[in-house]
């Protein structure tokens, strides 16, 4: 009973009006705003880990997966309180972008009303009068997602959400219900993005094959990242999924050769997520591609990034705990400082000191690269798309920054 008087009964919520697709950062220089401090606070929010799937490549324990704790509304209300009142100190009247970004775990397995509550909690705080700008991305699997998060989708989400694709990873009838969850939400108008991790069963049917089947499906924007090694993966699941740098790179080669021609055929590929970071980082300062805009919040108000150890074997790095300190403390903690030094000196890795392309290379976590490999920032790539003559006749620069 407690809960269903605390929680916002979704029935009587009024959603806001729905916004036509505009991006938080057009209104701002983002040149000039390019981390947190400056105003540009890309919010990874992860306050519970849950997901009721069984990906055989999931970066969380199966307990984490299952028995996550999930952050009250209450302590949400403290941490959007003490991230406002640092903006409040620090940049009084200035403008401020803060991109909320589900992730997770499942996000919408926190539930509907979870969910309404914390949208109402950040309209109430981040407020356009305060100089914010606030924009909502939500990562879904959309396997066991209702209806109702259609209507999320069209308003707080301004008419988009991203979703996973990894190929047959999940299973065929993964697949098969993905592709009718995904075909139902653009034709309901919404705008779907995927993100992708590169994976040997992506390698079974081929860039080409893909990149036309998510062009089918009517995707707006499709990511491919790098497999990481991390706890849960690392031995035999790793060598099993995890192709090296150097067929990364061919992969998105080849996936780039065809997206050119599907838009000299005047198809509307999606756009490559990789393509528009690389080009968009050209024309931003140096700190554009290293992780100095996000930070993930973890169910207990641990803010932690992706960190590194024994080479390139993943973890979630402690900054602080947003519940215990001020959102200064954490940014300003030792642990955050020596991580921040660490990506301007790009991890002192010789090859990438010396390199030009470390600027817009797809790195922004960085690490040790891999002996006998290419590079973590895919080198071979980005200089195959800095040469090619085509691509700067087909991209607008507008999709390239909003990306
Ligand atoms: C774990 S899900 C979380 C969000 C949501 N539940 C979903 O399925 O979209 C996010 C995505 O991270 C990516 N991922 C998983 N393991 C990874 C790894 N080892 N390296 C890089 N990306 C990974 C996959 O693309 C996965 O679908
Ligand atoms: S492209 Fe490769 S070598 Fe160059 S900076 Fe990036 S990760 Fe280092």
């Amino acid at each position: 009973m407690t809960e269903l008087t605390f929680f916002p009964n979704p029935n009587l919520h009024v959603f806001p009006e729905q916004r036509a697709w505009t991006d938080a950062i057009s209104s701002v220089d983002i040149s000039q705003m390019n981390s947190i401090e400056q105003g540009y606070f890309v919010f990874t929010m992860m306050p519970s880990l849950r997901c009721s799937l069984n990906c055989p490549h999931c970066y969380l324990t199966l307990d984490q997966r299952r028995n996550s704790p999930i952050m009250t509304l209450a302590d949400l209300e403290v941490v959007l309180h003490k991230v406002d009142d640092y903006y409040s100190a620090k940049r009084p009247g200035k403008p401020k972008v803060v991109v909320f970004y589900w992730y997770g775990g499942e996000p919408t397995e926190m539930g509907f009303p979870w969910f309404l509550g914390a949208f109402k909690l950040i309209d109430s705080i981040f407020t356009r009068e305060k100089g914010y700008e606030i924009r909502h991305d939500i990562l879904t699997s959309l396997l066991n997602v209702e209806d109702e998060w259609l209507k999320v989708f069209h308003t707080y989400g301004r008419g988009q959400f991203q979703t996973s694709f990894d190929g047959l990873m999940r299973g065929k009838g993964y697949v098969k219900k993905w592709d009718k969850r995904v075909r139902q939400a653009t034709a309901d108008g919404l705008r779907v993005s995927t993100i992708s991790v590169v994976n040997h069963e992506l390698f079974k049917d081929g860039p080409v094959a893909i990149l036309d089947y998510l062009t089918d499906l009517g995707i707006q924007e499709a990511s491919f990242l790098p497999f990481m090694l991390n706890e849960q993966n690392k031995g035999d699941k790793y060598e099993k999924f995890a192709p090296p740098m150097s067929e990364y790179s061919n992969f998105m080669i080849e996936l780039t050769e065809h997206w050119i021609a599907l838009m000299h055929a005047g198809k509307k590929p999606p756009m490559i997520g990789q393509l528009a970071f690389i080009l968009s980082r050209q024309k931003l300062p140096m700190e554009a591609n290293i992780a100095g805009q996000t930070l993930f919040l973890l169910p207990d108000g641990d803010f932690v990034l992706p960190d590194y150890k024994d080479g390139w074997l993943e973890f979630m790095k402690p900054f602080g705990n947003i519940l215990e300190q001020t959102f200064e403390q954490v940014l300003t903690s030792k642990e955050r400082r020596g991580y921040i030094r660490r990506q301007y000196t790009r991890n002192l890795n010789p090859e990438c000191v010396t390199c030009n392309r470390k600027n817009n290379c797809i790195m922004e976590f960085w690490k040790e690269n891999r002996p006998g490999d290419d590079c973590f920032g895919a080198k071979r790539y980005v200089d195959w798309l800095m040469k090619n003559e085509q691509i700067k006749y087909l991209v607008d620069d507008s999709l390239i920054m909003a990306s």
